[in-house]
């Protein structure tokens, strides 16, 4: 039976890796420290499955991990664990050095002092798979061309700079040991159990609490919204058949403006779940910028469609459809993961955005 260490597992990327990889029949060690982020709701179809082992704990810890791969000799690692929200990096930069840093760089380090311990064709067949973001190439300006796996490394922000410091240090472990990693760069993931902090589910759990519905800027900014289900196809196609050493892009060649995205929510609920009083975007209020707002991300994801045969599933107005249905059908999930660690943060991040 195949077996993957998978990081990160708990949270909304890594946790729809983690359900379609058990759905494949891949042995599935999830390590996940739990942060804010981490919701065992998200596995909770997989409770009293035996070949998903969870373990709390921190890709940093290196005696723990180590225990793991001698213990489950896992034929990949698939890394997503990080700090992954760009507001609260901005008001503390550290914990993102911490995870996204430090905490890659001990896990590569163990990897590959475990790795090294293999058959030379163990070796070979092992892969470490690192899951990391556009955002490391900076911003894009309207007309420019979309990022490739070419474009320098820019990052703006402190999760942005953390995540390029990560996949460097990636990079750099394939150079110097010759471990067989692989970094897959994608845009802004959308899709069913996404945490409130991020734009889609902020926006549509706003609204149907009757809340303003805060854009930042004049909305303008652009993001290339992927499906996390189109993103998880890719990154298991990436694993089978990439060439190791390589960096594969990924997108959803669906860019959207900002307002166009609230916009479209408003007008999904005004069907499914109409506001009390007049219509959702009513609620919208443009308030003060994120320091240093990347104005556009667009992806080329032709490598991995020239060299792998990906190709995106889902349209964005139908994912997003599909969205909006899952949180209708969820009130409890939505309910238990608004506590009071949630509304401390949005008290943090939106009490001093005054209107724009
Ligand atoms: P998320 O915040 O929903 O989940 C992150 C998970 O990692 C959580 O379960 C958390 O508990 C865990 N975690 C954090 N620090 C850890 C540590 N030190 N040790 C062990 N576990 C830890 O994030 P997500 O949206 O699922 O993102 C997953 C990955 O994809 C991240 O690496 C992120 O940078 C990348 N990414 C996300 C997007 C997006 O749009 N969401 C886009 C591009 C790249
Ligand atoms: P976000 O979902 O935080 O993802 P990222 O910053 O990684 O792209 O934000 C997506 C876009 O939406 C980004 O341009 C910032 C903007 N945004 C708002 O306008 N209002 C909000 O309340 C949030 C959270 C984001």
């Amino acid at each position: 039976m195949q077996c993957q260490l998978i990081t990160g597992g708990a949270g909304f990327i890594g946790s729809c890796y983690v359900l379609r990889a058990r759905r494949a029949g891949v042995r599935v060690i999830n390590l996940d420290k739990l942060t804010y982020s981490g919701n065992m709701e998200n596995l909770a179809s997989l409770s009293g499955d035996k070949d998903h082992i969870f373990i709390q704990g921190d890709i940093g810890n290196a005696e723990l991990v180590r225990h793991l791969l001698d213990v489950w000799k896992p034929d990949a690692i698939v890394n997503f664990a990080a700090e992954s929200h760009v507001d609260r990096s901005i008001i503390d930069p550290d914990a993102f050095v911490r995870s996204n840093v430090l905490g890659t760089c001990s896990l590569l380090r163990t990897t590959k002092d475990w790795w090294l311990t293999l058959s030379k064709q163990e070796q070979a067949r092992f892969r470490f798979l690192h899951i990391s973001t556009d955002e490391v190439f900076g911003a894009l300006r309207p007309g420019d061309p979309a990022f490739t796996e070419t474009t320098p490394y820019s990052p703006n922000s402190p999760y942005s700079a953390s995540k390029a410091a990560s996949d460097h240090f990636v990079r750099a472990f394939h150079e110097t040991y010759g471990l067989p990693i692989l970094i897959t760069n994608c845009s802004n993931n959308y899709g069913p159990r996404q945490f409130p902090e991020k734009l889609i589910p902020l926006v549509m759990l706003n609204a149907l609490a009757g809340k303003p519905l805060p854009v930042y800027g004049t909305g303008e900014n652009i993001r290339d919204w992927l499906h996390v289900e189109d993103h998880c196809a890719a990154i298991e196609l990436v694993l089978k058949t990439g060439r190791t050493g390589e960096n594969y892009n990924i997108g959803g060649q669906s860019e959207r403006a900002n307002i166009e995205v609230v916009r479209a929510i408003c007008a999904i609920l005004d069907e499914l779940a109409p506001a009390e009083t007049g219509k959702h975007a009513d609620a919208i209020r443009f308030v003060a910028d994120r320091p240093g707002h990347d104005f556009r991300y667009a992806v080329d994801c032709s490598k991995l469609t020239r060299e792998l045969g990906w190709k995106a599933a889902y349209r964005f107005e139908d994912g997003l459809l599909e969205t909006i249905k899952w949180y209708l059908a969820n009130p409890d999930w939505v309910k238990n993961v608004q506590t009071g660690a949630y509304r401390r943060w949005i008290q943090a991040n939106y009490a001093s955005r005054s209107r724009a």
